[in-house]
């Protein structure tokens, strides 16, 4: 049986866990608190695999860009403890709103992840629940400034250049890789970019920091990004857009998997 989640070897022709490295999810679900109102938010599906993969029930999961609280409410449906950080605040309270008493407990915080003060508020939190790290965390931050999601300063979608984003995004790794169990498990999930006429490969570059800052690149998977675009009948003309071009059209992101 894996050390890492509650697998049972003897029902493993049941499992609902994937085993590919390329995700293709046909919808989004938003069955429960899933509303999906938040541009920029996880399909659930993805949050809900790698909680199913890398964590047993009761082991702490840990987000430290928690936008609209996808992953607190998978969490919360898995009987998983989760510790949630944003920056916006109205995002913060909005969570906590959603979030019900069960056994397990849901810290939410809004702060600043790339500043040892907010990680300083998390490690207290975890001590009065007498726990010393988390078994699992989940980094889905801005891709740079595609979606701005808020006016604040050290919000990482207002970064000022590629090399002040990769260098906050890098505190924010660096903070949760000390939080983070010894042997257990990262996963980022990112896109890459276009900047004048330049694909930008934002993944590889994040990926290269969480190898730099000693953390074992275990899974590389790739996932299809639902299409806003055909919602919008905008198909037609970024394929056009395409054709007359040099380019090819998004339609992946990665899920990078590491091991500490
Ligand atoms: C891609 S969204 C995450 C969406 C989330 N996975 C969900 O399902 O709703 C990135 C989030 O990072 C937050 N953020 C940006 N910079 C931050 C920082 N320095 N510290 C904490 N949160 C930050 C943004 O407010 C935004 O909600």
């Amino acid at each position: 049986m894996p050390k890492f989640n509650d697998l049972i070897p003897e029902a493993w022709k049941e499992s609902e866990i994937w085993t590919d490295s390329l995700w293709i999810i046909p919808e989004r679900d938003n069955s429960g608190k899933h509303s999906g109102f938040y541009h920029g938010n996880f399909v659930p599906q993805v949050p809900r695999q790698l909680i199913l993969k890398y964590t047993k029930k009761n082991d702490v999961v840990f987000d430290p860009f928690m936008g609209s609280g996808t992953t607190a409410y998978e969490a919360e449906t898995l009987g998983r403890n989760f510790i949630g950080v944003d920056i916006q605040k109205e995002l913060v309270d909005y969570v906590r709103q959603n979030v019900e008493p069960s056994n397990n407990f849901t810290e939410l915080m809004s702060g600043d992840s790339t500043k040892a003060a907010t990680f300083k508020k998390i490690k207290s939190t975890l001590d009065v629940h007498k726990i010393k790290n988390v078994q699992f965390a989940i980094l889905h931050p801005p891709y740079t400034d595609i979606i701005k999601f808020s006016n604040l300063k050290d919000d990482l979608s207002n970064a000022v250049s590629l090399k002040d984003f990769l260098a906050k995004f890098t505190k924010v790794l660096k903070n949760t890789i000390d939080l983070l169990e010894d042997d257990r498990y990262l996963a980022i999930v990112i896109g890459d970019k276009y900047t004048a006429g330049e694909w930008i490969p934002l993944g590889f570059y994040c990926m290269n920091e969480a190898q730099e800052l000693g953390l074992k690149l275990k899974s590389v998977i790739i996932k299809n990004m639902a299409g806003n675009r055909a919602k919008q009948n905008k198909e037609a003309i970024w394929r056009y857009r395409a054709l007359m071009s040099d380019y090819y059209i998004f339609k992946h992101e990665y899920i990078l998997i590491f091991k500490k």
